[in-house]
C-alpha cells in the first residue's frame, strides 16, 4: 500500500513502478503525444499481459457495503492505482456484464488497454461548433487489445461490457481524469452536460466544489515535465 512518503502509489507493486518509471523517462525524451505513446505502448502490452502486479479487488465491483465515491454509475467501478498531481493517472473500469459507461471525453491523452473481459468501444467525433456527435465506428477488444487517446481525436467514446464476465480495462491517461470536468453525451438528444466520474476509491478535492479543474492533458512536457499546471 501507499506510504507516507510515496502516496501517489494507491496501489504498490514493483512491475506498477517500473511501468510509472518508463512513463516519466519516455515522457523526458519525447516531445509529441505520438511519440510518447509510441515509446511507452511496449511497457504497457507488458502490464495488460501481466497478472501479478492487479489484485482481484481491483478488477472487481466493490463490495454492497463499500463507500464507492465513484460517479460512473453505480454497476461501474473505476479503481485508481496510481496519480501523480494533475498530470498522470492510472486506473481500472470494471464493468459487469451488459453495463455501458454513458459517451464521454477525456481532455487528455491516454492509453487503454483489456486485461479482462471483452469489451465493446464505440467512438465518436464532435463538430467543432457544437454539441452533434458523429458516430465513427465500434471496436470489439480482447485482452491484451489496446488503443490510444489522443484530443481531439480519438478523446470520445463508451464503453460497453460483452462478455459473460466483467470486462476490466487498463486506463494511462495524462491527467488526473476521474477529477477534471470534462462531457459526457446524450446522443439522442444532442446535448452535453459537465461530467466528472470520480474514482470509486479516492476522492476528488476539485469534484466537491466544482472549481480549479479542466486541465487539458494534451501536452506531455506540460503535464510531465517541471512546469506544471
Ligand atoms: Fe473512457
Amino acid at each position: 500500500m501507499a506510504g507516507a512518503d510515496d502516496p501517489e502509489y494507491v496501489h504498490d507493486h514493483p512491475r506498477l513502478r517500473e511501468f510509472v518509471e518508463t512513463v516519466h523517462d519516455v515522457a523526458d525524451d519525447h516531445g509529441s503525444v505520438p511519440a510518447l505513446l509510441d515509446a511507452v505502448e511496449p511497457a504497457f502490452e507488458d502490464l495488460l499481459a501481466a497478472d501479478d502486479w492487479l489484485p482481484e479487488r481491483y478488477r472487481e465491483l466493490p463490495p454492497e457495503d463499500y463507500d464507492d465515491r465513484g460517479r460512473m454509475g453505480d454497476d461501474i467501478a473505476q479503481w485508481l492505482l496510481y496519480r501523480e498531481d494533475e498530470r498522470l493517472a492510472l486506473f481500472t473500469l470494471v464493468l459487469p456484464p451488459g453495463a455501458a459507461t454513458p459517451v464521454h471525453d477525456h481532455l487528455a491523452w491516454g492509453l487503454v488497454g483489456l486485461h479482462g473481459g471483452r469489451q465493446r468501444e464505440t467512438f465518436y467525433r464532435r463538430a467543432d461548433d457544437g454539441t452533434e456527435l458523429t458516430r465513427l465506428r465500434e471496436e470489439e477488444m480482447g485482452r491484451g487489445d489496446y488503443y490510444r487517446l489522443v484530443p481531439p481525436e480519438n478523446d470520445i467514446h463508451a464503453v460497453e461490457t460483452v462478455s459473460d464476465e466483467p470486462s476490466v480495462s487498463v486506463h494511462l491517461l495524462g491527467a488526473d481524469v476521474g477529477c477534471i470536468e470534462r462531457h459526457a453525451y446524450d446522443t439522442a438528444e444532442d446535448a452535453v452536460d459537465p461530467f466528472v466520474s470520480g474514482y470509486t476509491n479516492v476522492e476528488c478535492e476539485v469534484a466537491a466544489t466544482g472549481e480549479g479543474h479542466s486541465h487539458a492533458g494534451t501536452d506531455p512536457e506540460h503535464h510531465l515535465g517541471d512546469d506544471t499546471a
